[in-house]
């Protein structure tokens, strides 16, 4: 098939890469040249497993970056991967939908023939129909179910695993309202991975489809609140509360993934995706307590982690090991990790902070351009009066002697990483 997808950050660039490793024909389209360059050179613009390999084999022959929407009249249909941003109320920002969703229906204007455009973003219920419906069918002078069809089929990637997850999900979400012809062309569209592994596919409505995107995230992000919450009342009886989750994990009914509890969730989704879902029910009127509550909760862990730290070290004026500054292991990306909070708790405290991560310290500078930063967790250990684990890179799992270099050592775990060793102080963060 000819597919195009509009933006290439990390929802578009993973999925137009894997179309294409599917044998689709895939345009990318992006308003940033450089980023069209550098896929065309068979570069991928984001750091992601396996993307490099796929864009480097496909780009600038089945998989063509593009500024021009035009090639959208040259694909049979347009996926949406563009930014939902959360304004400050934590209400979401469509402006980019709204003006990618007015550009593809422009260059639809020029189209014969039936075309589906299918929304990847993360939208509130109800937006598709009553937001981006409205200008798709102004702006190409067609209208909805008849000359045009527009879908809902939202993205369950997870970063550091995105070419996997796409390759081969736990389901494919359509909703098209039953439009059979958008039903279609998304069944040809997957056929391959879901002939291949046999992925279940919900078809469903186009709100539903919206709603089943946020329902996901807020679960999750509250399982894991809700394993934080047993392991804080873990640690305060002294009970072990990973032996606890692998025990009740057993259960089918609680299931043993997103059971580690510690310093919480960070990253661009579940926060985003909680406070936007939680924002929206608020102002139809809704109180979404739980979510509310698997906030603060979140909202605690780091300044719990410090609190441990502060029974054992006074750290004004002390040298202070972060470990991990990335959101999660695998990805660069910091945005709302957990060591943000962390390290601004810890200059409240007037300690000296000394950051190390493998791969999110160009991306930590520029968020704190004056704290240290080591280049290599024994760098970081040298001297410092305590040392906190805010990522489970793998790298931490090795760590032994390095921590005897330590002025004071005490290490704050974060992650359940840490070995423990012979006249270091450790405490687990929830056990
Ligand atoms: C998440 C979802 O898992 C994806 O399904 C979804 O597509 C994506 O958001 C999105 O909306 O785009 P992601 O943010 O990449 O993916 O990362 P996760 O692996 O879900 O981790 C999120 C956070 O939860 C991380 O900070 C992680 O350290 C934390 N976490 C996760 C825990 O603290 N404990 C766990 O047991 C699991």
């Amino acid at each position: 098939m000819q597919v195009s997808i509009v933006g290439s950050g990390y929802v578009g660039t993973t999925v137009a890469a894997c179309l294409a490793d599917m044998g689709h024909e895939v345009y990318n389209i992006d308003i940033d040249e450089g980023v069209v360059e550098q896929i065309n050179d068979g570069q991928s613009p984001i750091h992601e497993p396996g993307l490099d390999a796929l864009v480097s084999a496909y780009g600038g022959s089945t998989l063509q970056a593009t500024t021009d929407y035009d090639a959208i009249t040259e694909t049979d249909l347009t996926m949406l991967a563009l930014p939902t941003p959360n304004e400050a109320d934590g209400g979401i920002d469509l402006s980019a939908m709204k003006a990618g969703i007015e550009s593809v229906g422009n260059a639809l204007r020029e189209k014969d023939g039936y075309h589906l455009a299918v929304v990847k973003s993360t939208v509130i219920p109800g937006t598709t129909e009553t937001e981006l419906k409205p200008i798709l069918e102004s702006a190409s002078g067609k209208t909805d179910g008849d000359e045009i069809g527009l879908a809902v089929n939202p993205e369950f990637l997870r970063e550091g695993s995105a070419v996997d997850d796409f390759m081969e999900p736990d389901k494919i979400v359509v909703g098209t309202d039953g439009d059979t012809r958008a039903l279609d062309l998304l069944a040809r569209l997957y056929e391959p991975i879901v002939a291949d592994w046999d992925i279940p596919v919900v078809e469903t409505g186009r709100p539903e489809a919206e709603m089943i995107k946020y329902a996901n995230n807020a679960f999750l992000a509250s399982k894991v609140s809700l394993i934080n919450d047993l392991g804080n009342i873990c640690k305060e009886f002294g009970v072990d509360s990973y032996e606890v989750a692998d025990a009740i994990g057993m259960d089918d009914r609680i299931g043993e993934r997103f059971l580690r509890s510690g310093v919480g969730w960070g990253g661009s989704c579940f926060p985003k995706d909680v406070d936007a879902i939680r924002h929206a029910a608020r102002e139809a009127g809704y109180e979404p307590q739980l979510l509310d509550a698997a906030v603060s909760v979140n909202d605690q862990q780091p300044e719990r982690l410090l609190e441990l730290l502060d029974d054992h070290v006074d750290v004004s004026g002390e040298r202070v090991a972060v470990l991990g500054l990335s959101f999660k292991p695998g990805t660069d990306d910091i945005r709302n990790s957990r060591a943000i909070p962390v390290i601004e708790r810890l200059l409240d405290r007037g300690a000296t902070v000394v950051g190390y991560d493998p791969v999110a310290m160009d991306e930590m500078r520029e968020q704190f351009p004056d704290i240290e930063y080591a280049s290599s967790p024994d760098e970081a250990l040298d001297g410092a009066s305590g040392a906190v684990v805010v990522t489970d890179w793998d790298e931490f799992a090795a760590l032994d002697e390095e921590f005897d270099a330590m002025a004071q050592p005490v290490i704050v775990d974060g992650r359940r990483i840490i070995r423990r060793r012979e006249g270091v102080t450790y405490e687990g963060l929830t056990w």
